[in-house]
């Protein structure tokens, strides 16, 4: 073929590419144009739009609509003065519009719940989406897109939501010089920008859009390793942009505090909260927040925990410190998430220590304080047990705090769909008032009776073009978002509507990503951290493999042998009551079931016990074996996702294809390090053999002890 003609044909297929190539960047609000078949059922129920009532909210719902209507379908919605015959109207009870329509079920909604109806008007029927509050018809207008880009039925509807969860929150790691603590997704999107605050307004509007989309009401703005300066008049003013911005989309800013800002900032002689000068000084700091932002939604705070100021530097407590932030935000009905996030090194069992620092102060919060505990007693571990606080404590309220940013779960690089994570947690059963207490109810408020709920996930957003880095896992932040809507979805249809409104409708496409979803977080716990071992990576940057570190100088608590424990004799960690007793800590029937080995769920095996290598498990296996299987089987599941993958190539974009493509290729080539790096490892101290029928470990041990070290000086 001639040059020119070659040249040609490639330029042809750039072309092609091109025009195919997305970025990622719209998330799962794409609006791209549905099969014509499935267009035309929603053209054919919706022809005009009636906006009931005017404030921003519903402004933002029906230009939202207006949007995704057009991208889906081709059409526009046009405008009508009354309902006719394919109206959507979306408004209020308080809207006249609604009121007429005398719907039942709407009095007793919650705050920012919705029904979604279709209703005989004269000449056919009408679409109503409303609310008690424009919250609601805002979520309501979300909910309804959502079944169009999904493709579902909208003829015939009839649906009423209420939020499991009052709050539903982001938190951002975000620190105000622009880097993110844990984040893997570049810079951070709120500090430290060169774009004026005008040129990136598209961006934050996605941003507040996609939270709304979901449900999520609220975002923590930065770290909870706080800066006092972001108390400072510069930075409200920022943080005001920031709410002024996402208001109309009802999510509002909070932010971390540093407990010693009245000193530091303010220039007070310590941040004592018997201090009445420090008290007066946080109350007239929450006036002027709120002068400035009427609905702030309150402070988050990490006290007296990785070396953060608190309560206790003045030989205050918990209680102390957070009532006293609490009587500053109570006149304007804000909230204290006060973190139970601590430990301490002189502690027997790390995992023991929160519970035991904040149990002798449950019911003596304010009452707009709420707990803010980790789903898992230690740190975010790919496999823990629920924290027994959730169920312990039940005068106060808890909230769960998740991470949706995958600090030990393989970064932006692995995939891991936590939906299947953070199910297993809100499904589990706290026994705290016999069977069927689950983690869910007992942090939703239907347990125990509380007024305040809440719920929060550590994003894992950061400046990069697609927010995530990863592309599939925008699905966590999804996940996290309708999880707290409605904990009683299911993970599968959770990933279906978003790969549907992600990629595309195409059946083999979202059957085969949805297999690979649902089975992904099994397999990075297999390969990483399998039977309940856990905290096996490099201390410092939370990746890869590394249980043999050691430093003279660490803590006992951050070397991965303090959770192990491996020796010639057996491996993992004894909190039976032979042990640190942590199971003590659970309600009965599970602390006796946790308790005695043949009965603790072989998942969380090694986290409750220490056994020896040649213990038999239930499979009639041995530990050392089935620890090995466990890693392989980890690293069989990350290359049949690489396969899986493959095979769909084609069906999307060639842009993101070939980006997933080649997370998947990293993916697997990790899984082989994890693998190799522990069992390698642990052979030194079981002196068994690895099973004949499994292939051999790929690396040795030395080269993987370098490769770690080199890894640490790329980060
Ligand atoms: C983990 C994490 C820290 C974070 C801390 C927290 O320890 O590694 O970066 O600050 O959790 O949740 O406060």
């Amino acid at each position: 073929m001639k040059k020119s003609k070659i040249g040609w044909i490639l330029g042809l297929l750039w072309i092609a590419l091109a025009a195919q190539a997305e970025s990622g960047a719209d998330l799962w609000l794409r609006y791209q144009a549905l099969p014509e078949a499935t267009a035309q059922q929603y053209t054919q129920a919706l022809k005009t739009i009636l906006i009931a009532g005017s404030d921003e909210l519903q402004q933002a719902a029906g230009n939202e609509v207006q949007k995704g209507f057009r991208g889906l379908t081709g059409q526009n919605l046009s405008a009508a003065r009354r309902i006719g015959d394919g109206t959507l109207v979306i408004g209020t009870t308080a809207d006249r519009v609604i009121a007429d329509l005398k719907l039942d079920g709407l009095d007793d909604l919650d705050e920012e719940g919705y029904v979604l109806r279709t209703v005989a008007v004269r000449g056919g029927k009408a679409t109503v989406v409303a609310g008690r509050t424009s919250a609601g018809a805002l979520y309501g207008s979300f909910d309804l897109l959502r079944r169009m880009q999904s493709g579902e039925g909208i003829a015939a509807l009839d649906v009423r939501e209420e939020p499991a969860f009052q709050l539903r929150l982001l938190n951002h790691w975000d620190n105000l010089n622009g880097s993110v603590e844990r984040g893997y997704a570049g810079h951070s999107i709120f500090w430290n920008r060169e774009a004026s605050f005008e040129e990136l307004k598209a961006h934050y509007l996605t941003y507040a859009r996609a939270n709304a989309s979901v449900g999520i009401n609220g975002t923590v703005l930065n770290n909870v390793n706080a800066s006092p300066e972001v108390l400072s008049a510069d930075y409200l003013q920022k943080v005001k942009q920031f709410a002024d911005l996402f208001r109309p989309y009802n999510l509002k800013v909070y932010l971390s505090v540093n407990f010693a800002s009245p000193a530091v900032l303010g220039g007070l002689e310590n941040s004592d909260p018997m201090n009445e000068a420090v008290q007066q000084w946080w109350k007239d700091k929450a006036g002027e927040i709120y002068s400035m932002i009427p609905d702030f939604g309150g402070f988050l705070v990490k006290a007296n925990s990785e070396g953060q100021p608190g309560p206790m530097d003045y030989g205050r407590t918990h209680q102390d410190g957070a009532n006293m932030l609490a009587r500053a935000l109570q006149p304007h009905n804000g909230v204290v998430m006060w973190r139970a996030f601590v430990y301490e090194p002189d502690n027997d069992d790390r995992a023991k220590q929160a519970y035991m620092e904040f149990m002798p102060f449950d019911g003596k919060f304010e009452d707009n304080v709420v707990v803010q505990v980790k789903n898992g007693p230690i740190d975010f571990m790919p496999r823990e047990p629920f924290s027994p606080l959730f169920g312990g404590m039940q005068k106060s309220p808890v909230m769960i705090e998740f991470q949706i940013t995958q600090e030990y779960l393989g970064h932006s690089t692995h995939l891991a769909y936590l939906s299947t994570m953070w199910k297993e947690v809100l499904d589990a059963d706290t026994w705290a008032k016999g069977p069927g207490s689950t983690v869910a109810k007992a942090t939703d408020g239907s347990l125990f009776g509380h007024e305040l709920s809440a719920i929060a996930g550590v994003a894992n957003i950061g400046r990069v073009e697609n927010w995530t880095s990863h592309h599939l896992i925008q699905s966590n932040w999804y996940a996290f978002g309708r999880l707290a809507w409605d904990h009683q979805l299911s993970s599968e249809g959770i990933a279906d509507e978003w790969i549907k409104m992600t990629f595309t409708h195409d059946p083999y496409f979202v059957s085969t990503l949805n297999d690979v979803m649902m089975r992904s977080r099994e397999a990075v716990v297999d390969y990483m951290n399998p039977l309940g071992l856990h905290h096996l990576m490099g201390w410092d940057h939370h990746y890869g493999p590394e249980p043999w570190t050691d430093h003279e100088w660490a803590r006992e608590d951050w070397l991965p042998r303090y959770y192990h424990r491996a020796s010639e004799y057996g491996i993992g960690f004894d909190r039976s009551s032979s042990g640190s007793d942590a199971v003590s800590q659970y309600h009965s029937p599970l602390k006796e079931i946790f308790n005695n080995p043949a009965t603790c769920p072989e998942n969380l095996l090694l986290w409750f016990h220490h056994l020896p290598w040649e213990y038999r498990l239930q499979s009639g296996r041995t530990l050392w074996d089935a620890l090995v299987y466990r890693h392989y089987a980890g690293v069989e599941e990350a290359r049949y996702f690489q396969r899986a993958w493959d095979r769909l190539e084609g069906r999307i974009d060639a842009r993101r294809f070939s980006d997933i493509q080649y997370t998947f290729k990293v993916q697997t080539r990790e899984a082989i390090w994890w693998r190799d790096a522990l069992i390698l490892y642990f052979q030194t101290y079981s002196g068994l053999p690895i099973p004949a029928e499994l292939e051999r470990p790929i690396h040795d041990l030395e080269e993987l002890k370098e490769l770690q070290f080199d890894m640490k000086h790329h980060n």
